[in-house]
């Protein structure tokens, strides 16, 4: 999705508004551009392709003596990825530029009423029309104009204006995609898609809601209702700091938080297992005891990897806690017909906490009568402050598109919840739920130690895979949705076909694709449906299929069915998808990366998705 910076302050705009840029590269893009004010004019820069082509043009402009300007990475929807479709995009004067993130659905019909009345566009993209609207409604007052411009915009919008007649004045306006202030006391007001972009400077931050419009000047902002009130925001402190947004010596920011996730599910346990009792507590959730037993059903709403998590949550609150429930990808959620009222809970996961599809699914839970938990890695995006409740993942700033240590956390946090709920309900023995949440706590450790031989292992074991075109990934039970979330790793950052299926389901298709070519990589530990996992990876075995396997150290059954085995601890069989995840999101980075794709910021991918 696209990123937004903007800046007004003491320091030069053009250095700030870049790091910002480049703070916000994860998010997917395919050209960017910047615009600031010199001497009552505005001066633009534009280029397709990554940062380093709009830097290279721009090498002049970075003493340029300007303290106010916007910047833009756009990430393409309407018209390619040129030069002239990237953003910012000015009105007939050239004196407006408008920077946007999000979709103008009537930017059509908008436009040709812009051209009946005279007005020029230069591009094919739905933001430049946004410039003409506010020059259409524009007299001495850019404020009133933005508000009416954007009445007549129906869809999705993150914008940010400038006009060399208000030359110390930033506007910004929020809806349906994020935006967020950075503030400070002496280094002035900064605007920006996500936080990565402000914590060079600031880790004071001020969320945007929807039909918020903000006035960010050198020294001051002030936010208002689109319906005109002053609105009073709350300042929220990051406790992230740059450092933590940046590679620290890897060679990819995914790798990095792969390693990260021993600390990740360390940070996000932390506090809430009472040492002594043994009691979860997540006071934050805001469920007490009888609303807990009154729910009777939960749904779970996610997309991508954070649906994989829902779907291994699943097999936890049911087995633990009792609570029927059903998983649902928020993009088919929130089109069918839902029976829903109080007596469901919903819960959305999401790393962002802004996917625009889990937003919309969460919403229209809510109008239907339930009460909405979010499960997010970032304090005070939009589902946190629209969720009754919130369990934080503090996986720290996930920079990487394929999400990785989120996922783990995300884990972690929902077996948390699903020891809360059976407190709660009293269906899980304190002794047992003692020993469960030792395990979560102990998990950490154990893949802290396993993470450096398996890598290892995995580096050594590719080299017989990396050019494959195709990947079959099989699980059963609780490695199921690791299948899943394996297959869905190494086709989104290597581009190599994968599928994730159910170990059982083989027979009923997939068996067909077996031949001595495409690898299938089957999880099998032992657990309670080991024997089962087993006979399916004798069926492949015995139809010369290539496997690799994942498995129990010690069990000298899978030595004989492949050379390619990759050995785990023997751990609960809870912790299976915590760890055995480990080795999939590997065998997906290192062939990415063998096969030199862009691991960080693969093709056509976002990191939020904050449009339909
Ligand atoms: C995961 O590797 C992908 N980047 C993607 O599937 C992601 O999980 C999905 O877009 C959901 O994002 P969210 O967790 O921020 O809602």
């Amino acid at each position: 999705m696209c990123g937004i910076v903007g800046y007004c302050g003491p320091r030069r705009v053009v250095p700030v508004v870049l790091e910002g840029l480049r703070r916000l590269e994860y998010r997917g893009y395919d050209s960017a551009g910047i615009v600031y004010l010199e001497d009552g004019k505005l001066i633009k820069h534009r280029s397709e392709g990554k940062l380093s082509n709009l830097e290279a043009i721009i090498d002049s402009a970075l003493i340029a003596p300007s303290h106010i300007g916007l910047g833009h990475t756009r990430w393409a929807t309407h018209g390619a990825p040129t030069t002239e479709n990237a953003h910012p995009h000015s009105d007939c004067t050239g004196d407006l530029v408008v920077i946007h993130n999000g979709i103008i659905e009537n930017y059509h019909s908008l436009r040709e009423e812009l051209k009946a009345k005279g007005h020029k566009f230069s591009s094919e993209t739905d933001t430049e029309v946004l410039a003409h609207l506010i020059e259409e409604y524009l007299t001495d007052d850019l404020v009133s104009a933005v508000k009416e411009a954007v009445s007549r915009v129906e869809g999705s919008y993150a914008i940010g204006v400038l006009w060399a007649g208000m030359p110390d004045t930033i506007i910004a306006v929020r809806n349906q995609s994020p935006l967020v202030l950075g503030v400070s006391k002496d280094q002035g007001t900064f605007l920006a898609s996500d936080i990565p972009a402000l914590l060079p400077y600031t880790n004071e931050v001020v969320f945007l809601d929807d039909m918020e419009l903000a006035i960010l000047k050198a020294d001051s902002y002030e936010v208002y209702s689109l319906f005109g009130t002053l609105v009073e925001k709350e300042i929220q402190i990051i406790n992230w700091n740059a450092g933590m947004a940046e590679k620290a010596g890897f060679k990819h920011f995914m790798l990095k938080e792969i390693f990260e996730q021993p600390q990740a599910i360390t940070n996000t346990v932390s506090g809430r297992i009472n040492p002594e009792s043994g009691l979860v507590e997540l006071p934050e959730v805001n469920l007490d005891s009888e609303e807990i037993d009154n729910i009777d059903r939960i749904f779970l709403v996610a997309c991508g990897t954070s649906w994989h998590a829902a779907l291994v949550a699943k097999y936890w609150i049911e087995k633990y806690a009792g609570i029927p429930v059903e998983v649902d990808i928020a993009s088919e959620f929130r089109y069918r017909h839902l029976i829903i009222n109080d007596r469901v809970l919903t819960i959305s996961i999401s790393q962002s906490g802004e996917t625009a599809d889990t937003l919309a699914g969460i919403r229209l839970a809510k109008k239907l009568g339930s009460k909405i938990i979010t499960i997010c890695n970032v304090v005070g995006s939009t589902m946190t402050r629209e969720a009754d409740g919130t369990v934080y993942t503090h996986a720290g700033p996930e920079i990487g598109v394929a999400s990785t240590k989120a996922f783990i956390s995300q884990l972690a946090a929902l077996f948390l919840f699903t020891l809360f709920l059976s407190q709660k309900k009293g269906t899980l023995s304190l002794e047992k739920s003692r020993e469960m949440g030792k395990a979560l706590i102990d998990i950490a450790g154990v893949i802290e130690r396993e993470l450096p031989r398996i890598q290892e292992e995995i580096k050594e074991l590719i080299d017989n895979f990396y050019d494959c075109r195709d990947f079959l990934f099989v699980g059963r039970g609780l490695s199921f949705p690791i299948a899943l979330e394996g297959a869905l790793k190494l086709k989104e950052i290597s581009y190599i076909h994968a599928e994730g299926y159910a170990s059982g389901e083989l027979k009923h298709g997939p068996i067909a694709l077996i031949d001595k070519e495409m690898p299938i990589l089957a999880l099998v530990p032992q657990d309670d449906v080991y024997q089962k996992s087993l006979s399916n990876v004798e069926e492949i075995k015995a139809r010369q299929g290539r496997l690799i396997l994942i498995g129990t150290e010690g069990d000298s059954h899978l030595q004989r069915l492949t050379d390619d085995v990759i050995f785990l601890p023997k751990v609960p069989d809870d912790m299976n998808p915590i760890l055995y995840t480990i080795p999939a999101q590997l065998l997906a980075y290192e062939i990415a990366s063998r096969r030199g794709c862009d691991v960080d910021q693969p093709r056509n991918l976002a990191k939020s998705v904050t449009v339909e």
